[in-house]
């Protein structure tokens, strides 16, 4: 049978994880996938982390099943950290699911339960693997103008008028703060007027949050899901804890539905504890029972905000640093974008020919759309990127 199966396309994000761990230059830079890394290019697990999974070590008495849904702890500490109190607790299902991915994977899936008509709509660009979970699913996709590559910030104009020709009922993915690929990010003022339509045009948003506190801090990133769940009926949250947690590996996530009322809310936590069962029967329990430990005492919670908002100021830094570096080998201001993106990533907007002799000529790897890790940069780094930015004439 296996005659049959196909090549399947390299993700190209992996791609470029493999291809930069096969360069045998000392002095290459990775600025690839989306994980983050401290000056000396370590990414260390985090201090509450530790703690929690010492404890946990110290006081786990079964590894038995927990409950399809996962630990319902994990459910209240993470509604609590993403949504705050902009909900009664009854009207959030929620899931816990391998990753950010797992819980975007069943996102899509419950929606094609729900609403097989329904369209989904992404941000032109997305992460890839949005598109190719879609893909995979068949699920029926259009693109919404997103990033407007001359001032390299949100196409607001575009994107309202693509949403203009969405149905009632389809499907709005939105990045809920830290924009992936391109870094930019609506402006108050401009979430409130995607809420606006949103709501005017009987849209339901899906909101991927996987980057809450790597761009304004951990109220401020999630400031835009709270107001969209204030004022939509119905909304579908995947957060991810891979990377404010620094826990990648072990797969942790959650998926929320928002319901227009409870028992419609009641119905959406049996289809996702169902939608578990089938894929993968119980989700991963031990990144989940790390993350609760921290966010249900005090102490470890405010060490870990505390480490979470040095990696945060850090990328903040060196964004500034290569902004502030590229003004002056420019002479020119166009690039001040940098600085005013948020998260980990930042589109450069190279032309792919550049992209490739940032990699073949100066050791620089970056995806080829010119998306950027900042997390990939330290003081000595910064400098090399600027001068090689200029060289391919960017
Ligand atoms: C990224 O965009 O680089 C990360 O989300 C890692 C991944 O799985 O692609």
């Amino acid at each position: 049978m296996f005659e049959h199966l196909t090549d399947q396309p390299a993700d190209k994000i992996l791609a470029l994880m493999s291809a930069y761990k096969a360069d045998p230059r000392d002095d290459k830079i990775d600025l690839g996938v989306g994980v983050y890394k401290d000056a000396e290019g370590r990414t260390p697990i985090m201090r509450a982390v530790k703690t929690a999974e010492a404890r946990l070590l110290e006081t786990q008495d079964t590894k038995s099943y927990t409950a399809l849904a996962g630990d319902p702890a994990f459910a209240d500490a993470m509604i609590e950290l993403v949504l705050g109190d902009t909900l009664p607790r009854d009207r959030v299902a929620a899931v816990a699911t391998p990753g950010g991915t797992g819980a975007v994977r069943q996102a899509f899936e419950m929606i094609g339960m729900a609403s097989p008509e329904a369209t989904i709509w992404v941000s032109d660009p997305t992460w890839p693997n949005h598109l190719s979970i879609l893909k995979h699913l068949d699920a029926k996709t259009r693109n919404y103008r997103y990033f407007d590559s001359e001032t390299r910030s949100v196409d607001m104009a575009g994107m309202m008028a693509d949403l203009a020709e969405a149905k009632p009922g389809d499907v709005v993915l939105l990045h809920g703060c830290c924009h992936n690929p391109t870094g930019a990010n609506p402006s108050p003022e401009q979430w409130d007027e995607i809420v606006a339509t949103l709501k005017a045009r009987h849209l339901v948003p899906m909101i991927d949050l996987a980057y809450q506190g790597f761009g304004d801090g951990l109220d401020a990133d999630a400031a835009a899901t709270r107001l969209i769940a204030g004022a939509l009926d119905e909304v579908i949250i995947a957060a991810s804890c891979s990377k404010n947690f620094g826990i990648y590996r072990e797969r942790t996530g959650i998926l929320m539905a928002i319901g227009r009322d409870v028992p419609q809310t009641r119905k959406a936590q049996g289809t996702l504890a169902y939608l578990n069962r089938q894929n993968y029967s119980f989700p991963p329990d031990h990144g989940a029972r790390v993350v609760t430990t921290i966010l249900t005492d005090a102490e470890l919670r405010a060490d870990w905000q505390a480490e979470l908002e040095e990696v945060r100021t850090g990328m903040l830094r060196l964004r500034e640093a290569l902004a502030s570096e590229l003004k002056r080998l420019s002479n020119s201001d166009r690039f001040d974008f940098l600085a005013q993106h948020r998260g980990m990533f930042s589109r450069l907007g190279a032309a792919p020919e550049q992209v490739a002799r940032l990699r073949d000529d100066h050791g620089i790897y970056m995806v080829g759309d010119s998306r950027m890790n900042i997390a990939g940069l330290n003081d000595r780094t910064i400098p090399v990127l600027a001068q090689a930015i200029i060289d391919v004439g960017v």
